[in-house]
């Protein structure tokens, strides 16, 4: 039987850009220690295959994977429990097309925290949106996507002056709502397909209170300050900053739950259990024992960039090479670097999260 493995890091890639978020996640994996116990009741609960079928572990939107590592040890020891040594595990691991799946695959053969030797567990890719279908209908034995859904499928308009949407209040309509809401439907249609009857799907993402706060809405506003101090000087163009955004938009609970009223849906999948968690910040957390402001700001800068920088900085003109557009974002990241360090105040990001279990009937 396999232990769950809770330590070891990301195995070094070849590039900076393909470590870097399994490095600066630090945020997501104190969401995902957050989110366990209703993924350990998930395990105990989905329904088993019949003899001689794979158990089949679903990963949406899985980045680099490392952070992956510790649900799939937990589903590979539930299942050797539940089911007994002879079942196969597939894992999908599933993101956009851009997404790097060299690392990804390196991690799962060489990173020290891996599933990949374990015995009858087989790792595979799918590179495509999850607003779409992922795998096939009845595929899957349970879901995992954590940190992700929060992600839209695309800005239904540009923002001007800011790097995202700060949303507002829950009771006020926008574009941004809109389209929130029919991504989450489309998301939950399509892994209500997915799933097979009795099977479990669990998601943790960022969740806005009826005031439309998210806890730490102010974490992208220096950088915004950097970038804006950039275009004034003439090293960003008006273009490419309009082009800048983070499609990121934090559903309320309302907005989380609404789906679930449509007796259609309803029908299908179960909304088993929905928690409010609290994801304080661990680096802040580091910051507090160590009083290290340079260690802090390497951190948050880290954490910042693995899931800004390619929203952001892969949208500059056409005519700035590639090597141009990554001296730029690094210098504007080391300028953020620098005033992180010199007043971490404020850069402490404390997040409301929704942590939800679902049932296939
Ligand atoms: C913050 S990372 C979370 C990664 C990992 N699950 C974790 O918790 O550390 C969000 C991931 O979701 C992916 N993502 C965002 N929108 C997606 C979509 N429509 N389809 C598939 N993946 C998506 C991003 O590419 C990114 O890799």
């Amino acid at each position: 039987m396999t232990d769950p493995v809770t330590t070891g890091d990301p195995t070094p890639a070849r590039t900076t850009m393909t470590c870097a978020y399994d490095a600066g996640a630090h945020h997501q994996r104190t969401a995902i220690d957050l989110v366990l116990p209703l993924f350990l009741r998930a395990l105990d609960e989905c329904a088993m295959p019949r003899r001689g079928d794979s158990f089949v572990f679903v990963d949406y939107g899985s980045a680099t994977g490392f952070n992956s590592f510790v649900p799939v040890h937990h589903a590979v020891s539930t299942v050797r429990r539940r089911s007994g040594p002879e079942t196969p595990l597939c894992v999908v691991h599933n993101d956009q097309p851009d997404n790097d799946f060299s690392t990804l695959f390196r991690q799962i053969i060489a990173s020290p925290g891996t599933y990949g030797r374990e015995p009858l567990v087989f790792a595979f890719a799918v590179g495509r949106s999850f607003f779409g279908p992922v795998v096939p209908p009845g595929f899957a034995s349970i879901g995992w996507s954590a940190n992700a859904v929060h992600w839209l499928s695309a800005p239904p308009h540009p923002v001007e002056g800011d790097l995202w949407f700060r949303r507002p209040a829950d009771s006020v309509d926008t574009a941004f709502g809109r389209r929130a809401r029919g991504d989450w439907v489309t998301f939950l249609e399509h892994r209500a397909r997915e799933l097979r009857p009795g099977g479990q799907l669990v998601v943790t993402m960022v969740e806005a209170d009826e005031n439309g706060a998210a806890g730490a809405d102010h974490f992208l506003d220096r950088l915004r300050d950097v970038v804006r101090e950039r275009l004034a000087s003439g090293a960003l163009r008006p273009q490419e900053v309009a082009r800048m955004h983070v499609p990121l938009y934090y559903r309320s609970e309302r907005e989380i739950r609404a789906p679930f009223e449509s007796p259609d849906l309803a029908a299908r999948f179960v909304l088993a259990e929905y928690q409010h968690g609290t994801l304080p910040d661990p680096l802040w957390a580091a910051f507090e024992q160590s009083g290290d402001a340079e260690a802090f700001a390497r951190a948050h800068v880290a954490w910042q960039r693995a899931f800004s920088e390619h929203a952001l900085f892969s949208v500059l003109d056409g005519d700035r090479s590639p090597e141009k557009g990554r001296a730029l974002a690094d210098e504007i990241y080391e300028e953020l670097r620098q005033r992180v360090a010199d007043a971490p105040e404020g850069a402490c990001c404390t997040w409301r999260l929704a942590l939800l279990r679902m049932i296939r009937k």
